[in-house]
């Protein structure tokens, strides 16, 4: 991996202070005219100071081929800019228009059965097409020319969010590109080969152009996981490079210019590898849309310090949420009262220097006119726009005290997150299709956080044995440069939560022998002979396994056989019925160079982790937040490198009113009423206190 692109970020209009920016996605080209002034006279009351124009425009900025109008484009740009209000510009190339598509059905994708997907929705374009490649560097380059000495464009839009509706195809192009890739990455046939464990079922290829996509293989049989695992990383990376490309056309010509591209960073958000992309953008913006139900909140949290580990803790910038219900879910449910200022806030808390919305004004017709906004059908009369207003204010109240300068203060503790870890655990002919990866990182966040502590997310690839301690959370994949780094990181005396389903395998998802979890298993002290998987779908299975310290384990659990003379045994397992594995060892502790190693063998949820921290924090000797608030507020710090600037903010995790003490001066109560003579504050339910240290 080369080194990260310098962070750079859209800098403000001219004779503007730096703001937190503010605004969304806005498309006036769905809207006559008369509309644009209204709007722009709506965002100045809301204190909106950018939006993200023309993201789906390509069909109205060159109508014909070759023909390009960028008259409208210009006037609502200029309206814009002239109200103090800087443009986040888009390539303009997610969605190709019509005309293209007829000409050249070859820039459709195509699914693993052979179906192509036709134009009627977006991002119908395959990423390894040349025609298509060509047509969108065209515009991009007139893009640049046209936009290059635009005052009021602050920043490039490339493109939105890649891969949303176009992850995988399965083209002829696809599968030229896959055979290069491949022979980029191997060398040699022989190397695919060994990689791909294709002496397994007459899989063995003599030659490159044997190569094929994983294309439809007949239902209820199994694709080879090597090259899937393959596949995924190539599917990630090629509409990487497309990206590139449409980055550096532009930048030839507008060198200067910051540019982004908006991720999908959330806890279950997992088809591009977003932590190597992070790599590539000059600054990183992320699309993030709630998870309705009890972990609205703490997903968020959880996807936005996520985001912030992909930043490597460089602002970043939340491109898209929503002020209420989307339109894609089958029930889209709307957000709670105090919900959209306590959203925005959260992410702002978790580092990002910029809230944005998707969209500005609700639409009138079109697939997304169910989707709420900043100004609702209803119009500015109504509560939504009344607290993007408040929030608008808010966020200017927190630039003036001083936020910009600050960023989010480093955990004690680190859950890392691997995306290649999730794809692994996606195959097929698993131990059990119950277990993933991504509910485990997210598990820990809230159990964490049920215990008093606020974990940094931190990719793997990321610098997480820079912390005081360490969850690798059913990290599946562990390449041999990661369990040397868990190894030193423990021998130098870290601490460390190992969870069962961690280490099974390396990077070519060939399994690590000789007992698992094979490559760390000296730094756990445990030795995993066999799964013991958990589930219902037959009469009588093992349905879950109780343990000696209260917690319940569902879906999976290790069958520890040998535990090291320098571990212990922390919970076992009670299970008369299960002779094999009543009183067998569930969690351990062991020691290991100056460190230690926890060893969770069974999944146990959130509730179960939360119940099993407090014993395990302590033997590890990690310190948590005062007995009496613990889990009922998330507590989250920016700070400056000199501490001027010191902001707590507090969000109430609970249904239930909580009552905190106020150690600063309260900037922001949103749901919460401060009693200054106690100095404290009770938040209510989706309720969060800002206060200044
Ligand atoms: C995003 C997309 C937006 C809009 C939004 C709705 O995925 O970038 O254009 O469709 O979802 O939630």
């Amino acid at each position: 991996m080369t080194e990260h692109r310098p962070f750079k970020w859209p800098q403000p209009l001219a004779g503007n202070k730096p703001r937190i920016w503010y605004g969304g996605d806005y498309n006036p080209d769905q809207w006559p005219e008369e509309v644009w002034d209204e709007d722009v006279e709506l965002m100045k009351q809301a204190g909106v100071n950018l939006v993200s124009v023309a993201i789906f425009s390509w069909a109205k900025l060159e109508p014909e081929e070759g023909v390009y109008d960028f008259d409208w484009l210009d006037r609502v740009i200029d309206k814009l800019g002239k109200a103090g209000i800087a443009v986040d510009l888009a390539s303009g190339t997610a969605s190709p228009p019509m005309w293209m598509t007829q000409a050249h059905p070859e820039i459709l994708w195509v699914d693993y059965r052979g179906d192509v997907c036709q134009p009627g929705a977006r991002q119908h374009w395959r990423a390894t097409s040349p025609v298509f490649l060509d047509y969108a560097l065209k515009l991009c380059h007139k893009m640049a020319e046209h936009y290059k000495d635009n005052p009021y464009v602050v920043s490039w839009h490339v493109s939105n969010e890649y891969g949303c509706h176009n992850r995988f195809d399965y083209s002829e192009d696809a599968e030229r590109a896959f055979q290069q890739w491949c022979e980029r990455k191997y060398g040699t046939i022989d190397a695919v080969n060994d990689a791909w464990g294709t002496a397994f079922w007459a899989q063995r290829m003599n030659d490159f152009s044997e190569i094929i996509p994983p294309r439809f293989i007949g239902d209820g049989n199994f694709m080879n996981p090597g090259k899937l695992l393959d596949w995924k990383r190539f599917s990630s990376d090629a509409l990487l490079d497309f990206y590139k490309a449409e980055r550096d056309a532009l930048l030839e010509i507008t060198p200067g210019k910051p540019q982004t591209t908006n991720f999908m960073v959330s806890a279950g958000g997992t088809g591009l590898d977003y932590d190597k992309w992070g790599y590539d953008v000059d600054f990183v913006s992320n699309d993030h849309y709630f998870t309705p139900g009890e972990a609205h909140f703490d997903e968020l949290a959880y996807s936005a310090s996520l985001c912030d580990g992909i930043a490597r803790k460089n602002p970043w910038f939340l491109m898209e949420h929503s002020t209420s219900a989307v339109n894609w879910r089958p029930i889209n449910y709307r957000v709670e009262p105090g919900e959209l200022v306590r959203d925005s806030l959260a992410h702002l808390a978790m580092g990002s220097d910029a809230i944005c919305y998707f969209q500005w004004r609700q639409s009138k017709a079109g697939a997304e006119k169910w989707h709420s906004s900043m100004v609702p059908h209803a119009g500015p009369d109504s509560q939504i726009f009344r607290d993007v207003c408040e929030l608008g204010a808010d966020l200017n109240k927190l630039a003036d005290e001083g936020l910009l300068e600050t960023k989010l203060v480093k955990s004690k503790v680190a859950v890392v997150f691997d995306y290649e870890s999730q794809w692994a655990t996606e195959h097929t002919a698993t131990p059990t299709q119950e277990v993933r990866h991504w509910t485990e990182p997210l598990a820990w966040f809230r159990a964490l956080a049920d215990n008093g502590l606020t974990a940094d997310v931190v990719p793997v690839r990321g610098p997480w044995d820079q912390y005081e301690a360490v969850v690798l959370p059913s990290l599946a994949i562990l390449s041999e440069e990661t369990s040397r780094r868990v190894r030193e990181y423990v021998a130098n005396g870290g601490k460390l939560f190992v969870t069962y389903y961690t280490g099974l395998v390396d990077e070519k998802d060939h399994v690590w022998l000789g007992g698992y979890p094979g490559s760390i298993r000296d730094v756990v002290g445990v030795r995993v002979e066999e799964f013991a998987p958990m589930g219902n779908d037959f009469p009588g299975a093992m349905g879950h396994l109780d343990l000696t310290n209260g917690a319940v384990a569902h879906d999976f659990a290790d069958v520890i056989t040998s535990v090291a003379d320098t571990a212990h045994v922390v919970a076992s397992f009670k299970a008369d019925k299960w002779t094999g594995l009543n009183g067998a060892p569930a969690i351990t502790v062991n020691d290991f160079g100056d460190g230690k190693a926890a060893y969770v063998g069974a999944r146990l949820g959130r509730e179960g982790l939360a119940k099993s921290l407090p014993a395990l924090l302590e033997e590890l000797g990690i310190e948590t937040s005062a007995e009496d608030d613990r889990g009922e507020v998330l507590r989250v710090e920016r700070a400056d490198a000199t501490d001027e600037n010191h902001f707590v903010f507090l969000f109430n995790r609970t249904h239930d009113v909580a009552v905190v003490d106020v150690e600063g001066e309260p900037l922001v109560a949103s749901l919460a009423q401060v009693n200054e003579s106690e100095h404290t504050a009770a938040i209510q339910p989706n309720g969060v206190l800002v206060v200044k240290l």
